[in-house]
């Protein structure tokens, strides 16, 4: 069942059920983060391997603090910045945290999502969201109502709807490595990485080719459609590849080739970051294709993000 009730939505995850929900980054596939049983469900749920660590979600960054042993003064600067938004920080759980939440991490992934509904759902209650991207391990983030309803309907009780995701990335992951000296981002995503640049550490960027993954949402094989995709210059090599039955997807669509689809209008990598999902989704059930070959986009800003999920997509594990 899909609707804004967030009253029934909080009855749901107060009885241990598991409801999706919006966020501005993308849906959410919400339960209790105290109940270990229902923690359990999310990963049965979404096929997913307990080595995949979860995100918890909270109504305001004053609530972090119930959870973590401390929270390092440059991440206390950038959530006054950032959160709520789509920024996700490493930091060092207390025992109110299960470890099958963390797969065992002395690390909680903590965010505070920005979309009207499930804040004032998180305003309600007095436990944490668990919730990773309510789509089956491996696949395409969902980023409207419809994308979680076709894919987990039958395993959710209740999808609150709140409309098309406005980032249609997921969010950026920050931590610092052992020694605090740097800012490792774990994950490329919504939020910029120019921005993180002044807070006086350095950057450090885990890309698609770290052969040894410390954030399993880094797994090479991510995000993907079920149909091959190409990524233009990079494995297209084959000229099979192009053929009346291949898609093919850039920045701006080739208004002289019917099988060009565009992400954006105008080149905005902004909207075309919030394309990006519905558009792979679109053409992986599209009929008159068996093979998508994608366009990098201009590696800046949200550029890089959008790379490095076509490059995941792209990847055959
Ligand atoms: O935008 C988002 O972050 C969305 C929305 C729903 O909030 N959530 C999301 O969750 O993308 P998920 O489960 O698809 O990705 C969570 C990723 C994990 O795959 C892992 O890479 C990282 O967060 N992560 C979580 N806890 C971690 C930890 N303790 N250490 C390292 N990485 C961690
Ligand atoms: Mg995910």
């Amino acid at each position: 069942m899909t609707g804004q009730d967030i009253l029934l939505a909080k009855s749901l995850l107060e009885g241990g059920k598991l409801v999706g929900i919006p966020t501005e980054t993308v849906y959410g596939l919400a339960a209790n983060a105290l109940n270990e049983a229902a923690v359990f469900q999310i990963y049965q749920v979404k096929n997913r391997p307990f080595f995949d660590p979860l995100i918890i979600h909270l109504h305001d960054f004053e609530d972090v603090y119930r959870y973590v042993r401390e929270v390092p003064d440059i991440f206390v600067n950038m959530a006054h910045d950032f959160c709520p938004g789509p920024i996700t920080f490493l930091l060092r759980k207390n025992d109110l945290i299960s470890d099958l939440l963390t797969s065992g991490s002395d690390l909680v992934a903590v965010r505070i999502p920005a979309h009207p509904l499930t804040s004032a759902l998180l305003g309600m209650i007095d436990f944490p969201l668990a919730a990773p991207s309510a789509n089956p391990f491996g696949y395409i983030s969902p980023t409207s109502a419809r994308h979680v309803e076709k894919q987990l309907g039958d395993k959710l009780d209740y999808i609150l709807d709140g409309g098309e995701c406005s980032v249609g990335l997921e969010s950026t992951i920050v931590g610092l490595d052992e020694n605090a000296e740097n800012l490792v981002i774990h994950r490329k995503g919504g939020l910029e990485l120019d921005v993180l640049e002044s807070y006086g550490l350095p950057l450090i960027v885990k890309d698609v080719s770290t052969s040894n993954p410390t954030a399993p949402g880094m797994l090479l094989s991510h995000y993907a459609p079920r149909k091959a995709l190409y990524i233009r210059g990079e494995n297209d090599v084959s000229p099979l590849n192009y053929s009346q039955r291949t898609a093919i997807v850039s920045l701006v669509k080739d208004d002289k080739n019917p099988h060009s689809f565009g992400l954006s209008e105008n080149g905005d990598l902004r909207q075309a970051a919030r394309s990006l999902f519905a558009t792979l989704r679109m053409l992986d059930e599209h009929p008159e294709y068996d093979a998508i070959i994608a366009d990098l986009v201009p590696d800046e800003g949200l550029g890089k993000a959008i790379n490095d999920r076509l490059r995941r997509a792209a990847h055959k594990s």
